[in-house]
């Protein structure tokens, strides 16, 4: 369906990419009910938008399913961003993206079911893969075997809403994101700034520095994001990536030369950057390039664009 003029929910609006997604959505003659816990969310990512007569906000939790199914009033279509997306904390709360992931996805598809919407977009990650053989990776690939509970939990979800979508007649489309990256993005650029602001003589890198995966500016990650609901009959699952990838040293260098540090130690902690982390990502983004995408910026300058972003320097 056309995103445009509609009534939309986006869950996890107040977030990284849900924020940028709201804006793009706004400025597309939609109205825009944001539904957020602000657990991660911030106003300040949504504060350009509050005086817009077409935005509402409601602050609201993804496991209260009264409060999901009132914040899907009128709504035609829903983008359903709100999660957990720390990967690493997995290792240490085995619950967290089982209750915030698939719980939370869970009650929005009962809600849906007798609320009458038509289309479903969910925000899923490059990790459903695991540790892909085949680079890059096609949305055809199999088994799908994640490597971490967080990976598990997108691709439960995935498995919820193409099943509820056959058996409760709503279209869904399943994005599998690469890393998005933007202003406001978390991970390794926020990582790296954070520690070098600490202390600019040292970075400490997780790992050996050669993991290497594909960054996706956030601006391109939306675009990409309504073109596929819009071409999506049934159920269908999208790779959304840039067409090359990035090492995490190539990072440390771009986020340590845009602060002007020049001589930084780089301390390496050595072999996998943490159990369930995964050490080469490059998606093949040929479905989406039949839709007519293309992603404006590759991974070095989608990661450089991000950092000047982040510093104020865009
Ligand atoms: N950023 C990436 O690189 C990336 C990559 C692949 C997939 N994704 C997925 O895209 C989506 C958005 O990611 P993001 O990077 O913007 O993360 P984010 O943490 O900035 O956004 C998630 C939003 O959901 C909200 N939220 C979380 N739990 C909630 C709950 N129980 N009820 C209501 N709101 C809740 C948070 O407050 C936050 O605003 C997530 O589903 C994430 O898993 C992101």
């Amino acid at each position: 369906m056309k995103l445009e003029n509609e009534r939309i929910l986006v869950t996890g609006g107040a977030g990284f990419i849900g924020s940028e997604l709201c804006a793009r959505l706004l400025a597309r003659g939609n109205e825009v009910v944001c539904f957020d816990n602000f657990s991660s969310g911030k106003e300040e990512f949504i504060a350009p938008m509050m005086k817009n007569k077409k935005f509402k906000l409601i602050r609201g939790d993804m496991l209260k399913p009264a409060e999901v199914a009132r914040a899907l009033g009128g709504c035609r279509a829903v983008i359903h961003l709100a999660a957990n997306p720390d990967v690493r904390l997995g290792q240490s709360d085995t619950r967290v993206h089982f209750e915030q992931n698939v719980v939370a996805t869970f009650n929005l598809l009962e809600a849906m079911k007798a609320g009458g919407q038509e289309h479903i977009v969910f925000a899923s990650s490059s990790v459903v893969y695991g540790a892909a053989k085949v680079m890059p990776t096609p949305e055809g690939y199999g088994p799908l075997l994640p490597v971490s509970l967080y990976g598990a939990s997108k691709l439960a979800c995935e498995a919820m809403v193409s099943a509820y979508s056959d058996n409760f007649g709503f279209s869904a489309t399943l994005l599998r994101y690469a890393n998005v990256i933007g202003r406001h993005a978390h991970g390794v650029t926020r990582d790296f700034r954070m520690k070098l602001e600490k202390d600019p003589s040292r970075l400490e890198i997780l790992g050996d520095g050669t993991q290497t995966k594909s960054y996706l500016h956030v601006s391109d990650c939306v675009e990409a994001t309504i073109l596929a609901a819009e071409n999506t009959e049934k159920v269908e699952a999208f790779n959304v990536g840039s067409e090359d990838k990035l090492n995490v040293k190539d990072i440390a260098d771009i986020v340590s030369g845009e602060m002007g540090l020049r001589g930084v130690k780089y301390e390496f902690t050595g072999g996998q950057a943490w159990k369930g982390d995964i050490r080469l990502m490059l998606l093949s983004i040929e479905k989406m390039g039949k839709l007519g995408w293309k992603p404006r910026m590759g991974s070095r300058e989608a990661v450089q664009k991000a950092v000047r972003e982040m510093l104020g320097k865009e």
